[in-house]
């Protein structure tokens, strides 16, 4: 497993170089084997990606019908809402390109839900039809917190141990809003590359934090099987 560090001018560069890497890592994979499991992340530079990625005239090339989107993690609202990650990637990415309904995988809304907890579940379920218990994701994008949470696993949170489920509920998250639905680590360690995107001054602690592993950061304790990579800006390198 390899794990490297690129650091960028500024945030609009970052959302631009992961979205043209990870168009090539989705036609690799492609090419490969017929299909590529992506998992796409919330925050602002997971979603500029998004953007990125629709505006590139390399989504033009991709054959989309062997793709499968899923998310590591969701925000546990009423469908349509804004604040959902799915409702932003379908506005940023999945409306422009021509993926069947079938493999946009979306962790299920708060309406007619009985519970996170039975979302989380589901959600599992669904993982577990591609995989055991979950399809070797080709590429898992991470966002980065200022306190160094990934997906929706928060430091001190009981979520951080969960490894016997693939998906967890959170409730009270420290991001509003409070309830969430959230791949656990092990499953998010399950992919074959984990990129972690983030950019700021705000984030110069977290990402210094993560890379030295320091104990109970959610960001130092992701990889991939085969590549972690950070793709981050000056400003959130300043205290590496
Ligand atoms: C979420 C995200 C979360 C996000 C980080 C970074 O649903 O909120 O998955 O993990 O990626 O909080 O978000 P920003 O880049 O907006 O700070």
């Amino acid at each position: 497993m390899t794990s490297s560090t690129m650091i960028y001018p500024d945030a609009t560069t970052v959302a631009e170089t992961t979205a043209a890497r990870l168009l090539v890592s989705i036609a690799d994979a492609l090419s490969a084997r017929g299909e590529a499991h992506i998992v796409l992340t919330g925050g602002t530079i997971g979603v500029a990606t998004l953007a990125r990625m629709a505006a590139s005239p390399l989504s033009d090339v991709i054959d989309w019908r062997g793709v499968h989107i899923w998310w590591g993690d969701e925000r546990f609202l009423p469908p349509g809402d804004h604040d959902r990650n799915e409702v932003q990637a379908q506005r940023s990415l999945l409306k422009r390109v021509r993926l069947p309904e079938e493999n946009i995988h979306r962790m299920a809304s708060s309406e007619g839900a009985t519970s996170p907890e039975k979302v989380a579940q589901a959600y599992a379920a669904e993982l577990a039809r591609f995989g055991d218990p979950a399809p070797a994701f080709d590429v898992l994008l991470l966002g980065l917190g200022p306190d160094g949470h990934v997906a929706s696993l928060f430091p001190g949170r009981p979520e951080m141990k969960v490894v016997a489920t693939s998906v967890v509920a959170v409730k009270d998250s420290p991001k509003p809003p409070p309830t969430r639905l959230s791949m656990t680590l092990p499953t998010i360690n399950g992919a074959k590359e984990v990129w972690i995107l983030t950019a700021g001054a705000e984030k110069a602690r977290a990402v210094a934090d993560a890379l030295a592993h320091k104990s109970g950061i959610p960001g130092g304790m992701v990889h991939g099987t085969d590549r972690t990579l950070w793709l981050i800006d000056k400003a959130a390198a300043a205290s590496i």
